[in-house]
């Protein structure tokens, strides 16, 4: 039970996801890159994904965060001075979309992805528009040869595909996993969302769960091919 909801209303907090998030960065982004390459993260949060990540694989390059909330920013910035990061992970205090996008191999995030009529939610920065997948579509217009990014079952996930794949994407690999209602996804404006999205066929969770994928993108076919009909198929599925 929740005594305050003072700090989950200050900074993104939800272990269960970050940590599915960071086990995505690790074996689908940190593991399988060169290790060498820069990467861009859009939405840092407090960089517990990233930082658990990188302490547990060998990857040498640079990941460069973007973070708009200066409380998760600085909240970042202590945890990768305690692990002695600052020279792998470097996290700036603003948007990826105001910057000329930086140079990178890859681009990854748990984006925010609350779908609401509007943003006066408990936290603003995690609404991803009306269907949840607006800043999604976003990242994948700026162009990334690969794009690691979270998706979920209740935010129109053939909608993110199909645009994914009219972007020139494919999907090389992906990780599903089941997500209980959290304190986000549980708030009445979002719930009130997704049960009209539900009644229109985009979006799918049961009673008390929904699925997350980590996904990843790339513009060239990987050795496994296209897996976007898989994909669908198990994000439709509840
Ligand atoms: C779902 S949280 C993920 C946080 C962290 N990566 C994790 O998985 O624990 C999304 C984050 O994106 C940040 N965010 C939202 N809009 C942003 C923007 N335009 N630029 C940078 N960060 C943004 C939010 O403040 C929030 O910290």
């Amino acid at each position: 039970m929740l005594t305050s909801s003072q700090p989950l209303k200050e900074i993104f907090f939800c272990p269960e996801e970050s940590d599915f998030y960071s086990h995505c960065l690790e074996t689908l982004v940190l593991r399988n890159c060169l290790g060498t390459e820069a990467i861009a993260e859009f939405g840092s949060g407090d960089g517990s994904p990233v930082i658990k990540a990188l302490l547990r694989t060998d990857f040498t390059g640079t990941v460069y965060g973007f973070e708009l909330n200066n409380s998760a920013y600085e909240a970042a910035n202590l945890k990768i001075e305690r692990y002695e990061l600052g020279n792998k992970y470097i996290i700036h205090n603003r948007s990826l979309f105001d910057v000329s996008t930086p140079e990178a191999s890859y681009l990854v995030s748990n984006p925010p992805y609350l779908p609401a009529v509007d943003n006066k939610l408990y936290q603003p920065l995690l609404h991803g528009g009306v269907e949840g997948i607006t800043v999604t579509k976003k990242l994948l217009s700026l162009n990334y040869q690969n794009v690691l990014t979270l998706a979920s079952s209740y935010s129109n996930p053939e909608g993110l595909i199909n645009y994914a794949l009219a972007k020139g994407y494919h999907v090389s690999d992906f990780i599903v996993s089941p997500m209980q209602f959290g304190y986000y996804s549980s708030e009445p404006k979002v719930k009130d969302q997704i049960g009209k999205m539900r009644s229109e066929g985009r979006a799918f969770y049961s009673e008390k769960m929904y699925l997350l994928a980590g996904v990843l993108f790339t513009k060239e076919v990987s050795p496994k091919g296209n897996l976007s009909t898989e994909l669908v198929k198990v994000m439709t599925s509840l």
